[in-house]
């Protein structure tokens, strides 16, 4: 293997394309060799206008590339199983684009097959890897607000392309999926347990995929979570930990980028600030593919193995099934 990380990206994603490879050209430890489209003419133009040496016809033409080492995979949720299940099988690491999964039993067949194959897998969570996750659960964990006992979480924004892979159901289209995965995994990691039960309620799009859900869900230890997703609201990504003595609330939550500072506020009574930490301009996307180029060369454990992805989406299975039973969910 080459002294870094040589990636391909299946697809021509809009989201690598605007930030993803930029990230990833910047962190350290690896680089962008290739990509892959369903259309040659297509990866051509984007391998040219990314500045990527190769370009592939199909992604199994890039899967067959001996000098690509992983991939990262921002392809629609549906093809997230068959594509890193196909990586894994020549042998490549993958970086895969959230949610890891259209259903727990698929990301669990995902985990198992490429811990089968000795690569490594990782969901692109990359606000994990930012210190304004770490410090704000470090701030929870010493008390700096007493006894954590509710997470209120929100991701929503105005989806304006109506042709958008986000509303349509055969792709794995839907609110939860696309943007209440961050709240979900959020009240996860803040936590640092799994919900006992749930509850949800939707409102859904012509299409059929969910446009707005709110669901609750209940962690050990009586702390609740309410986390909140849209595709038709303006955009919100926010959380608040909310203690017996006050919260910390991160406005510009699970997407850091070098022009966020990486606050965290806490506030007291009547929501009064009290306190502004901030962890820095850094750029989440970067610190994600740092970490994994460095578990790929050091051949350790990726810092978030993809087994979190499996509990995620079974929390999300869970809210799904609630916001169509009308019931709650128990775990
Ligand atoms: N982590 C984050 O911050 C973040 C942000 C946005 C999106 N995402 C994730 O990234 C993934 C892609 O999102 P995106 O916004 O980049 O989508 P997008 O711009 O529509 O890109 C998806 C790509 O998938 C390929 N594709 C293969 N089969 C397709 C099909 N049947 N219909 C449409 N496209 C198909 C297309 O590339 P070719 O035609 O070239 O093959 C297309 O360019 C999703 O999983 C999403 O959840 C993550």
């Amino acid at each position: 293997m080459a002294e870094f990380v040589r990636w391909g990206v299946l697809s021509t994603s809009g989201h690598a394309a605007n930030t993803v490879i930029p990230a990833m050209k910047a962190a350290s430890g690896g680089r962008v060799m290739a990509v892959a489209s369903r259309d040659a003419r297509r990866a051509r133009a984007y391998a040219a206008a990314q500045d990527i040496p190769r370009s592939y016809g199909s992604y199994e033409a890039l899967l067959d590339d001996p000098d690509i080492d992983a991939v990262y995979i921002p392809l629609p949720n549906s093809l997230h199983r068959e594509w890193t299940i196909r990586a894994a099988g020549a042998g490549k690491h993958v970086l895969c684009e959230k949610p890891l999964a259209l259903n727990a039993a698929q990301a669990a067949e995902m985990v198992a097959i490429c811990r089968q194959a000795g690569v490594k897998l990782a969901e692109a969570f990359q606000w994990r890897h930012h210190p304004q996750a770490q410090r704000a659960r470090a701030l929870l964990r010493e008390g700096t607000i007493g006894e954590l006992r509710l997470i209120e979480a929100g991701f929503t924004f105005p989806l304006a392309r109506p042709a958008d892979i986000r509303l349509r159901p055969e792709l794995g289209g839907g609110a939860l999926y696309d943007v209440g995965c961050y709240p979900v995994a959020l009240a996860r990691y803040m936590t640092g347990a799994e919900p006992l039960a749930v509850t949800a309620q939707a409102t859904w799009s012509e299409s059929g995929v969910d446009d707005l859900l709110v669901g609750t869900l209940a962690f050990p230890g009586g702390v609740l979570a309410h986390i909140n997703s849209s595709l038709r609201l303006p955009l919100r990504r926010y959380y608040e930990l909310i203690g017996t003595e006050g919260s910390l609330l991160v406005n510009l939550a699970y997407n850091p980028k070098e022009g966020a500072p990486g606050e965290i506020v806490r506030r007291g009574d009547d929501r009064r600030p009290l306190e502004t930490y901030t962890t820095g301009r850094l750029n989440s996307y970067t610190l994600m593919t740092e970490d994994f180029n460095r578990a790929v060369l050091d051949g350790t454990e990726v810092p978030f193995p993809a087994e979190d992805g499996v509990l995620n989406m079974r929390a999300i299975d869970a809210l799904y099934e609630a916001a169509r039973s009308g019931k709650t969910v128990k775990l």
